[in-house]
């Protein structure tokens, strides 16, 4: 069943900027979250946004949006209202993911991601829903399951989470990172025991249990051609043909300075608009060697500034998102040593010069 809603609820993403407007949520200053709250940082000077600047999310039809920490979503007041000024999209980093919302089987824990959505219906933002199937971050649970099992828990996955948040979900990655850099399926749990047809089927059970979410693949280091977007590419149009509801592709999009930008990126997320789905920007980040130098982060701001063109120029591509917004949170230092700096905007949420980049207002 899905949850109790607010008065948010399939007004979609015009209802909620027009709510919004008329002060129907609270305003950028306010806690978003009616609960009491733990002690919270103070909004430094810095942070706060400055009245002349024009938020991101102002430069663009487009959704802007941000990966979210529901921990400093529940506890930082600067980093909630840099977040409620700047973007009016937010992707649950790791709060909607199997192994959080079922860590054991038939228990379930909405905390954080309930937290994630009723912010943005207090705040007037959409929901992109992460993610429905991945090899990583599932419940250890599953791997002891037979094949007819599985397909009967993932089934049960599908619909239970899609279900729950039906009409408040934008669209949600169905399926992540399914393919290898060679082109051919990963080999993960859901690949070896339940065979080919396996990503259809979660694409059907998804659409059965919210039609109107957008329903996308997603994956990384495929904004150029090569043998994972082409692998991609070919699923998505045999999809397409055999009508099975996909409806977008997500390009994760995290780029590290230290190679070069990705070739033909505008025409890629092209062909893939010429399959008739729509195409979003998913977890953009940009890292560098620390500490980060000038030079570094103007290399950060060139590429920033390409990502988000090539979305602009491409009619197909509905959405630029960033895999958190602010350096204080990004998962990059903890997986890549020596590495960070990733996000347009410091550890203070100060803008960067990538943020500058962009924002022509500034
Ligand atoms: O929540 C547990 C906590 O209970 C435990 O004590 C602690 C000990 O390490 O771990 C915590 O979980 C961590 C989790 O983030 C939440 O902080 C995991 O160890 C850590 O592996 C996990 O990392 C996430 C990563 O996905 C997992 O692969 C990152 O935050 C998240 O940013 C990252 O996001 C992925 C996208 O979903 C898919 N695309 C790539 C992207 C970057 O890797």
């Amino acid at each position: 069943m899905p949850r109790t809603r607010g008065k948010l609820c399939r007004l979609g993403r015009l209802g909620a900027v027009l709510a919004a407007s008329a002060g129907l949520f609270a305003s950028q200053a306010a806690p978003a979250l009616a609960t009491p709250e733990p002690p919270e940082r103070e909004i430094s000077g810095t942070a706060a946004p400055s009245p002349a600047r024009t938020p991101l999310k102002d430069l663009t039809d487009n959704h802007v949006g941000s990966a979210v920490n529901a921990s400093a979503l529940a506890n930082e007041a600067d980093y909630r209202s840099v977040l409620t000024s700047e973007f009016n999209s937010v992707t649950a980093e790791n709060a909607m993911k199997w192994s959080v919302v079922e860590p054991n089987r038939g228990q379930y824990d909405w905390s954080g991601a309930d937290s994630v959505v009723n912010y943005a219906q207090r705040n007037g933002h959409s929901v992109r829903g992460h993610t429905l199937l991945w090899h990583k971050q599932r419940p250890g649970w599953l791997d002891n399951l037979s094949a007819s099992e599985l397909r009967s828990a993932v089934k049960d996955h599908i619909t239970t989470v899609v279900n729950r948040y039906e009409g408040e979900i934008r669209a949600w990655d169905v399926v992540n990172e399914v393919f290898d850099s060679d082109g051919t399926r990963r080999d993960s749990i859901f690949q070896r025991k339940l065979g080919d047809g396996w990503i259809a089927d979660a694409f059907r059970w998804a659409h059965q249990a919210d039609p109107s979410a957008e329903l996308y693949i997603n994956d990384y280091n495929t904004g150029w051609v090569n043998d994972k977007s082409n692998a991609i590419h070919d699923l998505v149009s045999s999809l397409r043909q055999r009508g099975v509801p996909i409806h977008g592709v997500g390009f994760q999009t995290h780029l590290s300075i230290d190679y070069s930008f990705p070739g033909g990126f505008q025409s890629n997320l092209q062909r893939f608009a010429d399959l008739g789905v729509d195409v979003a920007i998913t977890e953009a980040d940009v890292r560098m060697t620390l500490p980060a130098t000038d030079s570094e982060l103007t290399t950060q701001a060139d590429y920033y500034e390409r990502i988000w063109n090539a979305c602009e120029a491409v009619s197909r591509c509905v959405e630029f998102t960033t895999w958190g917004y602010t350096d204080r949170h990004s998962w990059v230092p903890n997986t890549f040593d020596g590495q960070g700096a990733a996000c347009l905007f410091d550890d203070s949420l100060n803008p960067k010069p990538a943020y500058n980049r962009i924002n022509p207002s500034i």
